[in-house]
C-alpha cells in the first residue's frame, strides 16, 4: 500500500529527523486513483502554517470535492478570542491544497459562502507544478536572525504580487524608520502578552519541550524550531517560567526585526471570516513565493493580536477602520529545525 494515508503514519520508533523527512517532502509518484489524489492534496494542505501549529483543520473528502472545516477544539481563546487566526490558518491550508491539486491536474474552486465548511470543487485541468507548489516542502516560519541585507526591487515586487488581490492588500515596509516604529508596537504588544497569565498559559501548553513530546503529538511549537534548547518536560517547563520574560523576548524580537530586510503587513478589505480565510491564502502565497526566491519569513503578530493596540497600529498604518491582519518579517538566512504535522488519519473525518 503506497497511499498518502499509509505514508503519513508515524512509526513508533521514528526519530525526529525521520519524521521531518516523512512529512516535508514532495510526492514521489502521484497516485492515479481519485481518492488517493485527494488524500495527497490534503497532505500538502497540512504543510501550511497555523497559529501555534495547532493544525486547527479537518477535511472531508467526497466525489470531486474536498471540504475544510474549522476544528474548534484546537482554538486558542487567549491569543485569538475571535478566531481570526483560526480562519486565517484554514486559508493557509486551502492555498497549499489548491496549489497541490493543480499539480495533480485538478482545478480547485473555493467557495467561501459558508465558513462552517469551505467547499473546494475539483475540476479536471492540465497538471501544472507552479513555483509556489514546488516551494511547499521548503517553506517554514524561520524564527531566527536574518542576514540584514536588503532585497532586490524585483523580489519585493514578486512578494507584493503574490499577496495582493481578491480583497487583500499588502503594505511593505523596508525603510529603517518605519521598521523601528513597528518594532515599538511589537515590543508594546509582546510586553502586554507576556504580562497576561492566560496568554502565557496557553502558549506554554502548545510548546513541545523535547523531541519525544513533539513526535507524540505531531503539533505545537517545538522548542528547537524557535531556537531554544530541548529538555525533559519538567526542566523545559521550569526554564520557561524563569526565562520567558518581557525583557528577554523583547531583546530577541529587536534583534530579529533589525536583521530583517523588511516587513509585510496584510490588510483585508473587510473583517469577516471569509476575509480572514483570504488573509491566510495571501500569506501562504507570500511565504511560498518568498521560499521560491530563497527568502525566509516569520510572524511578528503582537501588534495585531493585542486588541487594545490594534486600532493604534491601524491608525499609524493609515488604513482607516480596516483591521491589520498579520505582520510578517522577511529576509535571507539559514533554515531552522522544522515543525511536525499530525497524520492524515487524524485530520480526515
Ligand atoms: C494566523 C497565524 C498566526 C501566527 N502567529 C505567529 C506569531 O505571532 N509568532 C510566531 O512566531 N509564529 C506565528 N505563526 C506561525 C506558526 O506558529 C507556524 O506556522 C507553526 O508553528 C508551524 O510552523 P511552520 O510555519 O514552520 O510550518 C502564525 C501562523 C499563522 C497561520
Amino acid at each position: 500500500m503506497d497511499t498518502a494515508l499509509s505514508q503519513s503514519c508515524a512509526s513508533t520508533h521514528e526519530t525526529y529527523e525521520q519524521a521531518v523527512q516523512r512529512i516535508w517532502r514532495h510526492t514521489t509518484t502521484p497516485p492515479t486513483d481519485a481518492m488517493a489524489l485527494q488524500q495527497e492534496s490534503v497532505r500538502y494542505a497540512t504543510l501550511a502554517a497555523s497559529s501555534h501549529n495547532t493544525q486547527c483543520w479537518k477535511f472531508k473528502l467526497a466525489e470531486r470535492q474536498i471540504s475544510i472545516l474549522p476544528d474548534f477544539e484546537r482554538r486558542c481563546p487567549a491569543v485569538d478570542p475571535d478566531n481570526h487566526h483560526l480562519y486565517t490558518s484554514l486559508g493557509c491550508a486551502i492555498e497549499n491544497l489548491v496549489q497541490a491539486a493543480q499539480a495533480f491536474g485538478l482545478k480547485g474552486n473555493v467557495d467561501l459562502q459558508s465558513t462552517d465548511a469551505i467547499n473546494i470543487q475539483l475540476d479536471s485541468t492540465q497538471p501544472l507544478r507552479s513555483q509556489l507548489f514546488e516551494a511547499i516542502p521548503d517553506r517554514q516560519s524561520t524564527r531566527a536572525e536574518y542576514d540584514g541585507q536588503p532585497l532586490r526591487n524585483e523580489d519585493l515586487k514578486l512578494l507584493e504580487k503574490a499577496a495582493t488581490g481578491d480583497g487583500m492588500n499588502l503594505i511593505l515596509l523596508t525603510e529603517k524608520q518605519a521598521m523601528e516604529t513597528v518594532l515599538d508596537y511589537v515590543i508594546e504588544g509582546n510586553t502586554a502578552q507576556i504580562n497576561d497569565p492566560a496568554f502565557v498559559k496557553e502558549l506554554k501548553a502548545w510548546i513541545r519541550f523535547n523531541q519525544r513530546e513533539a513526535l507524540r503529538d505531531g503539533d505545537g511549537l517545538f522548542a528547537k524550531s524557535s531556537g531554544n534548547p530541548t529538555a525533559p518536560h519538567w526542566i523545559g517547563s521550569t526554564l520557561f517560567d524563569l526565562f520567558f520574560t518581557p525583557k528577554a523576548e523583547n531583546e530577541k524580537y529587536t534583534k530579529q526585526l533589525r536583521s530583517s530586510a523588511g516587513l509585510a503587513i496584510f490588510v483585508a478589505d473587510a473583517s469577516t471570516k471569509s476575509h480572514w480565510v483570504r488573509v491566510g491564502r495571501a500569506y501562504q502565497r507570500f511565504a511560498l513565493q518568498a521560499t521560491a526566491l530563497g527568502i525566509r519569513t516569520a510572524f511578528l503578530n503582537q501588534p495585531v493580536e493585542v486588541a487594545t493596540l490594534r486600532p493604534q497600529f491601524a491608525n499609524y498604518l493609515g488604513i482607516g477602520d480596516r483591521r491589520p491582519d498579520l505582520v510578517v518579517r522577511f529576509g535571507r538566512g539559514a533554515k531552522m529545525p522544522n515543525s511536525l504535522r499530525r497524520s492524515l488519519d487524524s485530520v480526515i473525518v
